[in-house]
């Protein structure tokens, strides 16, 4: 399937994702790892956002390897996070905690280009603020300007019930226009545990968006995500490229 444009009601031209299929998780990793870096070539400064979940932990695993270490210009490279539990990074829940774990915490990768959710604020919509207000500061202005995306890439995952980062169905976080991020009250995960999330808009503003998912137990609801019904996932778009990755077990029967 190969990105296609149709042009709506409105007669806004709306981008249709590509969707790349490959053959296993480990064929995933490869190829997520081949797009991030890829994204960072000639830049002066790179900025990606990161996903939690278990479908990235096999990219960010290759991406502590030497050969993919030594593609990164690491200090131009800034690393942030697209959703995270209202937890310290060294809580096993903790999203960045993840990432640092796996990757960032064993490359050359600045300190000061990892830009961690949830610091020292007292709630979750507070630790929202902040990030925004991290975010703004960042990217030089307080509105986003499609021509001048926020990030370089944004990677993404499909939750069972439709949701991605930490927008899930029937939340109050789905129809936000103005905010940044947010804190998540309720969530339709259990136990809940309290979060902060990027908005539609501020991850839409991105080149490269990529979703990625892996197994079968994903195949029913990303068919019903690419087939267009209304979950969280299916309403993310994306001012660059949006790319689902997935792979076989996870594609949809044709
Ligand atoms: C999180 C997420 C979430 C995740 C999906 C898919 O914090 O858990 O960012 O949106 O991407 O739930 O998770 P899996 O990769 O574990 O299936």
């Amino acid at each position: 399937m190969n990105a296609m444009s149709e042009k709506t009601s409105s007669q806004k031209t709306v981008l249709q994702p590509i969707v790349i299929i490959v053959d296993d998780a480990v064929a995933l990793a490869e190829a997520a790892a081949k797009r991030l870096v890829e994204r960072t070539v000639g830049k002066d400064r790179t900025a990606i956002c990161l996903t939690g979940g278990s479908t990235p932990e096999g990219l960010y695993r290759l991406l502590a390897t030497e050969r993919w270490r030594s593609q990164i210009p690491w200090d131009r490279v800034h690393w942030f996070i697209g959703d995270d539990r209202f937890v310290p990074q060294s809580d096993p829940l903790s999203n960045i905690g993840m990432a640092r774990r796996l990757f960032l915490d064993r490359v050359p990768a600045p300190r000061q280009n990892i830009h961690p959710m949830a610091k020292d604020a007292t709630d979750p919509d507070g630790a929202a603020r902040r990030y925004e207000d991290d975010l703004k500061r960042f990217y030089g202005a307080e509105r986003l300007d499609p021509a001048r995306p926020l990030f370089d890439f944004v990677l993404m995952g499909l939750g069972r019930d439709g949701h991605t980062a930490s927008l899930f169905p029937g939340s109050p976080a789905l129809d936000e226009k103005e905010r940044w991020a947010v804190g998540v009250a309720q969530a339709g995960m259990e136990p809940f545990v309290p979060r902060i999330t990027l908005t539609f808009p501020a991850l839409a503003s991105t080149r490269e968006m990529l979703f990625l998912v892996d197994g079968a137990g994903k195949r029913d609801i990303l068919s019903r995500v690419l087939c267009g019904e209304d979950f969280p996932a299916q309403r993310a778009t994306c001012d660059g490229e949006l790319v689902w990755l997935i792979d076989r077990d996870a594609a949809p029967e044709t």
